[in-house]
């Protein structure tokens, strides 16, 4: 019985590192070329559903995401890209791998209808291989990345190229989004697209028709922004999508390619002895009564001057109250008195309701004292002074 257990477990040890053995799919591929790999929605489906076509007869067409990345780490590799447009179609991974080396990479997929996942391994060795030394870059503006990344689509672009270049002998070096090269995301109306670059390369030299590119009177003509066609019997593209902007291309001579500097030689990281440290001379000593006297004394100075001024203007110049009332004639004296008196007693009756009336109301009175007195006893004193008074000599001048 011990051992029959032992046997079940041994199978489906077995079993279950086929089927992940299954799921890990190897590729190698050389540094420098184009590499795609097309996450299809099929394979994922039948992870998902696995019994279903066969017993129930139903086929899913699910709607799938993809997450994909190194294994261990969030991203995917530089080199890398992945696209999807819809949940509806396949993804991508594609990119130019440059140094050799091998990446193993994640993929998840994610059923939108179910919320299931399924998970795949792809690990992509890259090996060392010669750049191709002649390369050549198309921009082809009526197609979009994911329409141009199914192999199909990539022969038939092959094949305009080994035209325009005259051999065979060509690989595809790179496909980019012109999104990914700073391209305007396009409006969503039909026949506006993002825009493709596709990099070719060949160990064969330029044909004429691409050296065409670099003639001077087609690059003054381009600059000029005219809409350049691609000169008469250079023009392989049988499908109008696949159509290059000639403008755009460029060509890629590796060979004459500047060697790369060589790399800074690298010292111990300690600095050369330089015998003992000498400390600097102290500078010598400065005088700084001159500075003190300009910046502190003279602005005192001149400080204490005006104020002796202006104390002389306030107080040296004044004369006090009582001169100026005994250089006063008395009638002006009394008539200001009356003036003052009467705004006081203004004053005081209108901070309160209940004040008595107001003494010239009443029939008679002393305005000094407030006393009433006999109508016929009135003060001598007229309020009003006449225009001639013999008293105008005593006024004060002004
Ligand atoms: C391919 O294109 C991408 C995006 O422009 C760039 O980052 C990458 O270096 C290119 N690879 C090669 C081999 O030209």
């Amino acid at each position: 019985m011990a051992g029959c257990r032992g046997w079940v477990f041994c199978l489906t040890v077995c079993a279950v590192s086929l089927f992940e053995a299954s799921a890990e799919i190897k590729v190698t591929i050389p540094v420098g070329k184009f590499f795609t790999y097309e996450l299809l929605r099929e394979t994922f489906q039948n992870d998902f559903e696995p019994l279903s076509k066969l017993y129930a007869g139903r086929l899913y067409d699910d709607p799938m995401i993809f997450k994909c990345n190194r294994q261990t780490f969030p991203d995917l590799p530089e080199w890398l890209r992945f696209t999807q447009r819809h949940p509806y179609d396949n993804g991508f991974l594609y990119g130019t791998p440059m140094s050799p080396g091998k990446s193993v990479i994640e993929i998840y997929a994610i059923n939108k209808r179910s919320y299931e996942a399924a998970r795949h391994i792809l690990v992509i060795k890259a090996t060392a291989e010669k750049m191709l030394p002649y390369q050549a870059e198309f921009f082809l503006k009526l197609r979009e990345i994911e329409k141009v990344l199914p192999s199909s689509v990539q022969d038939e672009i092959k094949q305009d190229v080994q035209n325009l270049w005259d051999t065979e002998a060509l690989e595809i070096v790179n496909i980019t989004n012109a999104l990914d090269r700073g391209g305007r995301v396009p409006l969503p109306l039909a026949g506006h697209f993002e825009g493709v670059y596709v990099k070719v390369g060949s160990e064969q030299y330029f044909s004429d028709c691409l050296l065409r590119v670099m003639t001077p009177e087609d690059q003054k003509q381009c600059r000029a922004g005219d809409k350049v066609k691609v000169p008469g019997g250079c023009n392989f593209c049988s499908i109008p999508s696949n159509c290059i902007t000639w403008c755009k291309t460029e060509l890629f001579d590796l060979t004459k390619q500047q060697p790369a500097p060589p790399a800074p030689t690298m010292g111990s990281g300690i600095l050369e002895d330089d015998g003992d440290f000498n400390p600097p001379e102290s500078p010598p000593s400065r005088d700084f009564f001159p500075d003190y006297i300009v910046t502190v004394i003279v602005p005192l100075i001149l400080a204490i001057i005006l104020c002796l001024l202006l104390a002389y203007i306030m107080f040296g110049k004044r004369e006090g109250v009582e001169k100026r009332n005994a250089r006063t004639n008395q009638i002006q004296l009394y008539h200001h008195h009356t003036i003052h008196g009467n705004s006081d007693e203004l004053r005081s009756m209108a901070g309160d309701r209940g004040a008595p009336s107001p003494l010239s109301t009443l029939p008679m009175f002393n305005s000094r004292t407030g006393d009433r007195a006999a109508p016929l006893q009135s003060d001598s004193i007229p309020l009003i002074m006449a225009q001639h008074d013999p008293y105008s000599d005593t006024l004060p001048r002004k």
